[in-house]
């Protein structure tokens, strides 16, 4: 939820803790801070709202500095203000730290050091860490790293922490729990802390995953020194990093979700790439081979996520149930961890995250996990914490989504979904050969029949600008295509900010059919298939009350033509498929309508893209 980038080395930090803010803003973008550590001292610099507001206010201030460490904010306790921005310093001034996760039982640990005297500036739960560390040193004469394990060892919570000392100044130091961090390993000894690699992979592609309960020293002269929680030093596992520079820019788009809307074609492609061939006939997921047997005898699976990956979810069930013939429930990950679930060690429960960060989703799994469910991930972010607790997985292989608009992601999971369905009723032998050769076909022919939408993009933009100004809307669709209409309005809401309900089409009778009038615009995907006649039944009763229609249909449909609106052709597909074509218009309706009301389309008020917090 928020982004921390930290540099200890030869280098100048000030520069590289800022550009690696920009790249982490996407996690949230209240506030910001930097706290720099040179020969003459320490110095702190805090400013609500957005990065380029710290780079202003700093302007003329000294940005020199060997170490560092950097912080954008998403609030969870505090209002996002200067003064509850991060790094927090300790009351003598000497500690300062940077957090990403939250403190529960920081009222406690306040109520405790206010009753030894201290006086705190803020309303954070990370303030009252740093003057925990700042305490235990001071009390017990101990050195910065033993005072950190001390104090984590009182904290109830999830963090991902980085703590620079005044009186140990060749050193920062990193911890976490529950919440995410990465080291790079620079060339000459110097160490590029952040929440994800997007801020490092530009100095380096070695680099170390922090796992939960360990806290590295990274040491400008002697190197780096990891920890586990009993203070048992051990070696840290180097990986190498398989992002590129390049997928971090927006390539000449105006906003990272169209560039992620357009790269659809390339990303489903590189999704299925060596895990399908239509003219074999064979479709094969290395990741979760192994677990393919139980799969198909399982009671059921079980499938658990949040937002949009909770609407892939639902597509999954639909291609589950009807081409593996397997009983799949889909969960809101929030309510699954809190309901005491029913779950045994015949249950498969697979997480779908594009972070593979969402708290509650990642406690969800953990609570499965510890029933004796099997746990598999279906992520976006190669060493993620939730890749890295499942017992296998699959990535979608999109590429680093910025957007906090999931798009390409979603397709992607959808892609990956339809995979595991397809695999798993081949072994189970409740699809036929001829079924199973078509869909193949279909689905190698997927991204082009995605570019061809994509190339409406001017047709779609004009159908935006009539409901630029719409204050409701309703999306509606059947089978396979309801998650797809809750996924436009999640879409729409999201960065345009105008309400929108997704509806399963039928559904509409009961009760949304009341809001319909000439102000309401109605999306409704009304492709070919076995419930078309009924879709249009419902297309007329929306018709009939004076309802705007705008309807994603097949090439060549005419009935809907002469009934909507405004009509979007997508190209014919197997019917299974239709969630990965029917999605793309959604997409670039809510992209238009957002510019249009001079929304922030890529970093949306209140939002981030990784809610690592509940
Ligand atoms: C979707 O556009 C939103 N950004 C949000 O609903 C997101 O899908 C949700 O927070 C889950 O994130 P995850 O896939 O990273 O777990």
């Amino acid at each position: 939820m928020c982004g921390i980038v930290a540099y200890i080395g030869n280098k100048e930090a000030y520069s590289i803790i800022v550009k690696g803010l920009k790249r982490l803003e996407y996690r949230g973008y209240d506030s910001s801070g930097i706290a720099l550590l040179n020969t003459e001292g320490l110095n702190t610099y805090k400013k609500q709202g957005k990065v380029a507001n710290l780079e202003a206010f700093t302007e003329d201030k000294d940005r020199s500095g060997y170490a560092g460490i950097g912080h954008t904010r998403w609030a969870t306790h505090g209002p996002p203000n200067d003064t509850n921005a991060h790094p927090h310093t300790s009351e003598d001034g000497n500690i300062t730290l940077v957090h990403n996760g939250i403190i529960e039982n920081y009222d406690s640990i306040r109520k405790e050091l206010e009753g030894k005297g201290y006086t705190f500036k803020s309303d954070t739960d990370t303030e009252v860490l740093c003057y925990l560390i700042s305490d235990i040193k001071t009390k017990t004469g101990v050195k910065l790293g033993k005072a950190i394990h001390l104090a984590l060892q009182q904290v109830v919570g999830a963090y991902a922490i980085v703590v620079m000392s005044k009186d140990e100044p060749n050193k920062i130091i990193v911890a976490r729990k529950s919440s995410p961090l990465v080291v790079g390993i620079g060339k000459d000894n110097d160490f590029y802390v952040a929440s994800d690699a997007t801020p490092i992979v530009e100095y380096t592609k070695q680099v170390v995953y922090l796992n939960d309960d360990e806290i590295a020293i990274l040491n400008r002269d002697k190197g780096m020194k990891l920890f586990n929680i009993d203070e048992v030093q051990k070696e840290p596992y180097v990986e190498e990093l398989e992002l590129h520079l390049e997928e971090l820019e927006k390539g000449g788009y105006e906003h990272f979700m169209l560039k992620e809307i357009h790269e659809q074609p390339r990303s489903i492609k590189d999704c299925f790439r060596g895990r399908l061939n239509a003219e074999e006939a064979w479709v094969s997921l290395g990741g979760i081979k192994e677990y393919e047997q139980k799969m198909i005898k399982a009671n059921r699976i079980i499938m658990i996520a949040c937002g949009t990956s909770w609407h892939a979810g639902l597509v999954g069930e639909y291609l589950f149930e009807d081409l593996a013939r397997i009983n799949v429930e889909v969960e809101y990950a929030s309510e699954f961890r809190y309901r005491n679930p029913i779950i045994n060690e015949n249950d498969i429960v697979i997480a779908i995250s594009q972070s593979g960060e969402t708290a509650d989703t990642m406690a969800a799994l953990e609570l499965a996990k510890s029933k004796g469910a099997t746990i598999l991930g279906v992520c976006n972010v190669v060493g993620s914490s939730i890749s890295r607790i499942t017992d296998a997985g699959s990535y979608t292989h999109a590429g680093p989504e910025i957007g906090v608009a999931s798009t390409k992601a979603f397709t992607a999971q959808v892609t990956v979904l339809t995979l595991m369905a397809l695999s798993l009723a081949k072994l189970k032998g409740t699809i036929c050969e001829t079924k199973f050769r078509t869909m193949l076909s279909e689905l190698e022919a997927i991204p082009q029949k995605v570019q061809q939408i994509l190339d409406k993009n001017d047709e779609i933009k004009l159908i935006a600008e009539q409901y630029q100004g719409a204050s409701n809307a309703l999306y509606l669709g059947r089978g396979s295509s309801f998650p797809v209409a809750l996924e436009g309005a999640l879409k729409l809401k999201e960065i345009s900010y105008i309400h929108a309900e997704g509806y399963p089409a039928a559904e509409m009778k009961h009760g949304p059919i009341a809001l319909i009038d000439e102000e309401m615009p109605v999306f409704v995907i009304a492709t070919s298939g076995p419930s078309y006649e009924k879709v249009v039944s419902n297309i007329q009763e929306v018709k009939a009350r004076k309802g705007k229609l705008i309807a994603v249909v097949t090439e060549g449909d005419q009935q809907v033509h002469d009934i909507a609106d405004h009509t979007i052709d997508i190209p014919d597909t197997d019917e299974h498929l239709v969630p990965l074509l029917a999605t793309i218009p959604f997409q670039l309706l809510s992209y238009h309508i957002a510019v249009m009301r001079n929304c922030n389309v890529d970093q949306p008020r209140n939002l981030a893209k990784s809610v690592t917090v509940e």
